[in-house]
């Protein structure tokens, strides 16, 4: 590709730029003998190991073996191809282009990309214009209510889209644009028999990437439509995922803050900025993920997260502060009154007071969760203190820096008036129950269907019986019910009735589905069992599986539990409490058995 381009050309745009300049617009770089060191943007680190020549105008990431020179680097970050990045520098510079020799098919992606770039700039341009006509009065009204400026509503580029089925549609048309492309932007739906406009009779914020340009859209109903916001979907341009609200516009006041707050809601950022809180993004309706976290990792270590009361106890937000953590953010949480968002204690109370009373008061994440948890549990309640107890040593087990651990201790210590020593042993005791303790872990999206080991544990114990059969009545009995996955649950019954014909021939009989049939099909040649290996590794399954089905359960009691108020339902939470830890003793009699058997080294009989 770099043939295309004329080599003078390229060395002469390259001569122009320092890289340390360029990666500074979206790494901090600290000076350290002859390099520049900062954290990799590439891959999730703590300590920087990314390093940058002046000298030699390259870049080396020591962590993940990263390099190369400023286009590269632009390559990796915005994703642009090799004459992309050029170009992109040659215009930054001023420079117009050479006649290129690109290859047909490359020229016509590219070529593509960029026509739904302008289309999106068009749309947004036209989406803003019609809040100043005669059909936008009610949505302008309705901004102008909800206290936003004219300078505001220009600065973000809001819009209206118009109440019509075609209107951004023949605009674009009129521009020259086909419906593929408005299509693929994002712009249109489509039904079975037309195409129509996505976004009809409602606001419209503009999504920009980190550059400025606009990928996407939101669309907010006016009153209450419903859904109350409509976004593009995932399109070439807009990656959810990779996207923070207004980070375009919040990246230098970031900067020079060194702090950045994440809100929940457009509203909210839009808000914040006109009151003089310019370091506030939002994230997109949904978790945060690694990315998004990266991307504000390379502005700022501090990162605010501000919640509505509503959202502060939710799985997701637990989940979203795990994984700023873990990209090595300083997380801090800000906690809004009950009832208010950001965007109405802006308002009401205005910037000053959002700064003093919330961003300046936010607290640690360690700090947030131990104060939450001790508002939530009593501790004069017997088994409610056990909980708090367990929970006060999973968040702390959770603090990797042994000298910050140990400043929490003794603060858990106060606040539960125990002996630092007690919670110490618990602490240890989480630990080693699971070396990562589960809110520093981002949690795997999804596993490839057939490789759960919750479905292969069943198949495990099928195939040992057919093998084996003579085992099955002796260890079906310790098999409950509620154990077995509803799909195999008729397969195990005919397994039981039918224990003395038992046999791998039947088994694939009555177990046809082909994904569970090739795991199957494996297992049931395994060489390693005899039959007092295959005995043990059936309770190993079985235990497996009862782990599972406890584990699942507590999860779903300790959500109920984090949405439950505790000034009204002292009643339920007790209740949830005990079972809570009935579970765990079930849990922990399972363990203890199962150290005490001798391991025979089936996947199962290793877990803990
Ligand atoms: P909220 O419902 O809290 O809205 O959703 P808000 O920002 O306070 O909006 P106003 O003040 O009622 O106008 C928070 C965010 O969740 C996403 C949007 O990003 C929204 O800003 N969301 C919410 C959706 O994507 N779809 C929805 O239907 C609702
Ligand atoms: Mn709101």
């Amino acid at each position: 590709m770099e043939g295309n381009l004329p080599n003078d050309f390229i060395d002469d745009i390259r001569s122009r730029f320092d890289i340390v300049e360029i990666v500074s617009q979206y790494v901090q770089l600290k000076r350290s003998g002859r390099n520049h060191f900062g954290l990799c943007p590439f891959h999730g680190e703590k300590t920087p190991s990314f390093s940058v020549s002046q000298e030699k105008q390259i870049f080396h990431c020591f962590g993940c073996g990263e390099g190369g020179n400023v286009f590269t680097f632009l390559m990796k970050m915005e994703g642009y191809t090799f004459p992309e990045a050029v170009a992109e520098l040659a215009k930054r510079a001023g420079i117009p282009l050479p006649e290129t020799r690109t290859s047909p098919a490359a020229r016509k992606v590219r070529r593509g990309r960029q026509r739904l770039a302008e289309m999106m700039e068009l749309a947004a341009r036209f989406y803003h214009s019609h809040l100043q006509q005669p059909g936008g009065r009610r949505a302008a009204a309705y901004l102008k209510q909800r206290g936003l400026t004219a300078e505001t509503i220009k600065y973000f580029g809001l819009g209206y889209a118009p109440q019509a089925w075609d209107a951004v549609k023949a605009f674009l048309v009129r521009k020259g644009y086909t419906e593929g492309e408005m299509l693929s932007g994002g712009l249109l739906t489509d039904s079975e028999r037309r195409s129509y406009d996505r976004f009809r009779n409602r606001i419209i914020f503009p999504i920009c990437d980190q550059r400025g340009k606009v990928i996407a859209f939101g669309g907010r109903a006016l009153g209450d439509g419903q859904p109350k916001y409509l976004n593009s979907p995932e399109t070439p341009l807009f990656n959810k995922s990779k996207t923070l609200y207004a980070l375009h516009l919040a990246r230098e006041h970031i900067r020079q803050s060194k702090k950045a707050v994440i809100f929940e809601g457009y509203m909210d950022v839009i808000a914040a900025h006109q009151a003089g809180i310019g370091e506030a993004v939002a994230s997109l309706g949904t978790a945060l993920t690694e990315t998004q976290a990266r991307l504000l990792r390379n502005h700022t270590e501090e990162v605010i997260i501000v919640f509505d009361a509503d959202t502060a106890g939710q799985a997701a937000t637990w989940r979203g502060l795990a994984i700023l953590r873990a990209a090595g953010c300083l997380v801090k949480v800000g906690v809004l009154p009950e009832g208010l968002d950001p965007d109405d204690f802006i308002r009401r109370f205005g910037g000053d007071a959002f700064r003093r009373e919330i961003l300046d008061r936010s607290q640690l994440l360690v700090d947030y969760q131990l104060s939450r948890l001790i508002a939530r549990y009593n501790p004069e309640n017997d088994s409610e203190r056990i909980i708090l107890f367990d929970k006060v040593a999973e968040v702390l087990a959770a603090v990797e820096n042994a000298m910050e651990q140990e400043d929490y201790l003794q603060k858990a210590a106060n606040l539960l008036k125990l002996p630092a020593q007690a919670i110490r042993r618990e602490v240890d005791k989480v630990q080693k129950r699971r070396p990562v303790a589960a809110v520093a872990r981002p949690l795997p999206e999804r596993q490839p269907a057939g490789q759960k080991a919750e479905e292969k544990a069943p198949l495990q114990i099928l195939a040992l019986w057919a093998r084996f059969p003579g085992l099955i009545t002796e260890t079906a009995a310790t098999l409950q019910p509620e154990d077995i996955p509803p799909e195999f649950a008729a397969v195990f019954a005919a397994a039981r009735q039918r224990a003395a014909a038992f046999s791998p021939a039947l088994l694939l009989d009555l177990l046809t589905e082909e994904k569970y049939r090739q795991i199957l099909s494996r297992l049931l040649i395994n060489e390693e069992y005899d039959e007092k290996t295959a005995r043990k590794a059936v309770t190993d399954c079985v235990n497996y599986l009862r782990c599972a089905r406890i584990a699942r359960r507590r999860k779903e009691i300790e959500i109920k539990l984090a949405k439950l108020d505790p000034g009204v339902a002292r009643g339920e939470i007790s209740e949830l409490s005990r079972e809570w830890l009935t579970l765990r003793k079930m849990e922990e009699e399972i363990n203890q058995a199962r150290e005490g058997g001798k391991g025979v080294g089936t996947e199962y009989g290793k877990r803990t």
